[in-house]
């Protein structure tokens, strides 16, 4: 889809999008438009529910006196609550609302609106943004796919008073979107297609764009002593890979980086705790954390940010096999301690622990932030709103929370506590990688994490309930969401750029 910004104006053809607030206020190109039309939308908006709430829309097809075929009246509600988020939904909606239709062309008149809480070249830019968000679609297997069930929408203008400044405010979201579709692609992609290799091959392509990129293999790993990592990936025949990226963007390179960590199970059987047959599909999404560490890193570099960051990626496909990890087998993890690992389906944390270790040791980063679809058990807790936030420094855990909030990606902070940890001591080695238990799961997990972290600012995202969507939201549609890429985008924006 092209995006374009332009001054006042009304198009000729396509559809144009107005904005209408509380009760029926038409704003001013609506306003316009209507006297135009001879009063086409208000008769419209009296002869339906519309009135002009958040979210509301009103398609009004081929209105007299006007060349354009469609007018497409979107609520805005209360101007003075207007923010970036729901011009961001509002851009979605638009694309929601004409992918059915086959328009091609699409116009929103934004002049005229004054919104309090966001100045008008970023309004444009968000309405632009959640329009390309929502636009996402991953079709590359559908080869039978009819034509008239693809959304045609090509093109979206957005007139204000503020079109260049507009435009430089999109360049940066539209980075971060870039970021955000790497993300979807790579979710998205069977476990045929993207394991271990794939997944490093994929983050490779981010050198393209000033990112370092070192991947290393099993036999690094072996000599490094990151047993857990490699137990993992023993039953599978597609071997492990520590996948490294870094920007420096930073004036002072030598600064100390923020690290991501991102759990890259590229399929989950459980191992030989082998899962039940039924959803099993859903497990090759069980590298969203890795995907929303490649994509924020493209994010990054894609828009320049001015810090250092490091991601590194913890890759295994986890298969049952004559090789495979046995429950009750002790490993030696690339920290020293050792690991009773119980059950082969608690894998993640196995992951994690080794890619942890490196990251603390090698880059003595500020402040460490893992994100992995770690445990069924925090979607019991929390369902599909919001993710398990885990943290050893409340500082991190109120940033994290409020880039969270304004990005619409919301956490939830949990506990960590020592009665928790001690469920984790085990009989036989340094440490036990279930408690045996059910309760408190997703708990128990971030403490098994906690171990491996040393005197490092550190957060775990429980992103389990978030990396995949049975249902469209306003700029997600169904599918991969990219959860988490938004999120530290906007992290190192507030907290880490110079
Ligand atoms: N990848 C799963 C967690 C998961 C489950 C994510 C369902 C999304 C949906 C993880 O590796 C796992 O299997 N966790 C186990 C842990 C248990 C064995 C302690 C779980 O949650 O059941
Ligand atoms: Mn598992
Ligand atoms: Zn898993």
């Amino acid at each position: 889809m092209k995006i374009a910004f332009a001054g006042p104006g009304v198009p000729k053809a396509g559809t144009i999008v107005v904005g209408v607030a509380d009760d029926r206020t038409l704003t001013a190109p609506a306003a316009a438009l209507d006297r135009q039309t001879g009063g086409a939308l208000t008769r419209a908006m009296t002869a339906s529910r519309f009135t002009g709430k958040r979210d509301q829309f009103l398609s009004i097809l081929a209105p007299a006196n006007l060349s354009a075929g469609r007018v497409l009246l979107a609520g805005l509600g209360k101007l003075d609550a207007v923010d970036a988020l729901q011009l961001e939904a509002l851009g979605g909606g638009v694309h929601a609302q004409l992918a059915a239709t086959g328009e091609t062309e699409a116009a929103v008149l934004l002049d005229g609106l004054d919104l309090p809480k966001i100045a008008a070249d970023r309004a444009a830019a968000a309405v632009a943004f959640g329009c390309r968000l929502r636009s996402y679609r991953f079709d590359k297997y559908r080869t039978r796919l009819e034509s008239d069930k693809k959304p045609a929408l090509a093109k979206l203008t957005v007139h204000g008073p503020a079109a260049a400044a507009a435009k430089k405010a999109f360049a940066t979201l539209d980075a971060v979107a870039d970021g955000v579709f790497e993300t979807r692609d790579l979710v998205s992609e069977p476990g045929n297609v993207v394991y271990p290799e794939t997944l490093a091959a994929q983050a490779r392509e981010l050198e393209s764009l000033g990112v370092e990129v070192e991947v290393l293999d099993e036999k690094k790993l072996q000599k490094l002593g990151a047993g857990a990592l490699l137990a993992v990936g023993r039953g599978s025949a597609r071997p492990p890979r520590l996948i490294v990226l870094r920007w420096q963007g930073a004036k002072d390179k030598d600064a100390a980086p923020v690290a991501f960590v991102g759990k890259g199970i590229t399929f989950d059987t459980g191992g030989i705790s082998i899962k039940p047959a039924g959803g099993m599909e859903d497990m090759k999404w069980d590298m969203a954390g890795a995907g929303a560490v490649i994509g924020a890193l493209k994010a990054l570099a894609g828009r320049k940010a001015k810090a250092n960051v490091v991601g590194i990626v913890a890759a295994a496909e986890n298969m049952p096999d004559g090789n495979a990890t046995r429950p009750g087998d002790i490993v030696a993890s690339l920290s020293g301690q050792t690991i009773e690992i119980n059950n082969t389906d608690a894998e993640g944390r196995l992951v994690l622990a080794d890619a942890l270790s490196y990251v603390q040791e090698r880059f003595k980063p500020s402040a460490v932030i893992d994100l992995a679809t770690l445990t069924g058990a925090i979607i019991i807790a929390l369902g599909h709103e919001q993710a398990g936030l885990f943290s050893n420094d409340d500082e991190l855990a109120a940033k994290l929370q409020a880039a969270g909030a304004a990005v619409g990606e919301r956490l939830w902070r949990m506990p960590l506590a020592d009665g928790y940890n001690k469920l984790i001591d085990s009989d036989a080695a340094d440490v036990k990688n279930i408690s045996g238990s059910r309760d408190a799961g997703s708990v128990v997990a971030a403490q098994f994490l906690q171990r491996f972290v040393k005197d490092t600012k550190w957060a775990h995202l429980d992103i389990a309930g978030m990396a995949w969507a049975t249902k469209d939201s306003a700029t997600v549609p169904k599918g991969a969401t990219a959860f988490g890429v938004r999120l530290l985008d906007r992290f190192v924006a507030d907290t880490a750029e110079t």
